[in-house]
């Protein structure tokens, strides 16, 4: 087992570990009284699962249905709503079982209802393990982009555990993968390294991600300066996925492209070894990330130009100079544009 602390919480990494759920929720909390927030999907293949972890617990479940289109006002509105009718009070705890989806909902409900309730990440996607469990940043979907309202709100503690992975399709594993691989390439060699080589991941490795991601938030927990490495390939994967409304790419191709799009410009400007691209496609390619012909950074123009986290200043752009090192360039649009 490995335990990361981050600045108010703790990560528990374990294979299995969620026989010892009850143990750790004891920790935190007093009450026998737990809500569940998931999505049908993972509902349906760990509802047994879950409620053996936690005998002499009450559960009382929220199953919304899969999916990102659950990142809504609307559903935010009705899962809250039936929250309220089953009796949650403000010093209840609620765990957030699922993926990305759910963990950013759940602890968006949770930031907000009654002013900020605790809860627990359960990430059950790779995606969710290696990334968006960790962090803090939770938030919902609007028509006009993804993820814009939010805010930061730290979890009681995030419990992994590798084995719910077993029931991921291969396509929802390497997605959370190519998030795995941008951890190795813009902070651990060793990791990046292991991927090449590897097409599936252990508790290790799933550390190791965890902790390239970890390392910028604990030094930049409201995504001012450091935390901007971690959006390297993002620029253009972003564009990727707005322009196809979100539903022909998963967010890890997209960022594939992306990253591939980022070690382009990275030659162009003399930073990067024209190496380390064909690794990188070769890799993305065998994993089933990307296709060729590859996407073009032209057909997104409109989408980068309007991305929220171009910034009034220009395009600050993640390099990476050698696997495990990046610099930010500033960047002109009529650079890459
Ligand atoms: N907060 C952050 O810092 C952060 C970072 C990255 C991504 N995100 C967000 O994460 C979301 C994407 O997360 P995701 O990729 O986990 O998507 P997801 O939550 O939609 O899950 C993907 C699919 O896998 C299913 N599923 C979940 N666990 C399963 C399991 N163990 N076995 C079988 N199927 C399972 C789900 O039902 C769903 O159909 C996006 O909304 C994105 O914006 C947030």
């Amino acid at each position: 087992m490995t335990f990361l602390k981050m600045q108010n919480y703790e990560i528990l990494i374990e294979e299995g570990g969620l026989s010892h759920f009850a143990k750790h929720i004891k920790e935190v909390y007093e009450f026998d009284e737990l809500f569940v927030v998931t999505d049908q999907n993972v509902f349906d293949l760990y509802k047994t699962k879950l409620i053996e972890a936690l005998v002499g617990y009450r559960l009382s479940f929220v199953v919304l249905p899969p999916g990102e289109k659950t990142k809504s006002l609307e559903v935010y509105q009705q899962a809250i709503k039936t929250l309220i009718e089953k009796g949650i009070k403000r010093n209840h705890l609620i765990l957030a079982f699922g993926g990305g989806v759910i963990g950013d909902l759940t602890g968006f409900i949770a930031s907000t209802l009654y002013r900020g309730i605790s809860y627990v990440q359960i990430p059950t996607t790779l995606l969710a393990q290696v990334d968006s469990s960790i962090g803090g940043k939770v938030g919902i979907d609007l028509k006009e982009g993804k993820n814009l309202i939010g805010s930061f709100y730290d979890p009681k503690f995030v419990l992994i555990d590798p084995s719910f992975l077993k029931t991921l399709s291969k396509r929802e594993y390497a997605n959370g993968l190519a998030e795995m691989i941008k951890a190795g390439l813009i902070g651990d060699k060793k990791l990046y390294t292991y991927l090449l080589e590897h097409d599936t991941v252990t508790e290790v490795e799933i550390s190791e991600a965890i902790q390239v991601k970890r390392n910028v938030v604990l030094l930049d927990p409201y995504d001012k300066k450091e935390r901007m490495y971690l959006n390297f390939g993002h620029t253009f994967g972003h564009a990727i996925e707005k322009k196809h409304q979100y539903e022909t790419y998963l967010h890890g191709e997209a960022i594939s492209y992306g990253m591939l799009i980022a070690l382009q410009i990275g030659i162009q400007i003399g930073d990067t070894k024209e190496e380390l691209y064909q690794e990188v496609k070769t890799l993305l390619k065998s994993r089933g990330l990307i296709q060729e012909p590859l996407l073009q950074m032209d057909d997104y123009r409109d989408e980068i130009v309007h991305d929220k986290k171009n910034l009034a200043d220009g395009l600050r752009f993640i390099i990476v100079t050698k696997p495990g090192d990046v610099k930010i360039v500033k960047l002109k649009e009529s650079d890459i544009l």
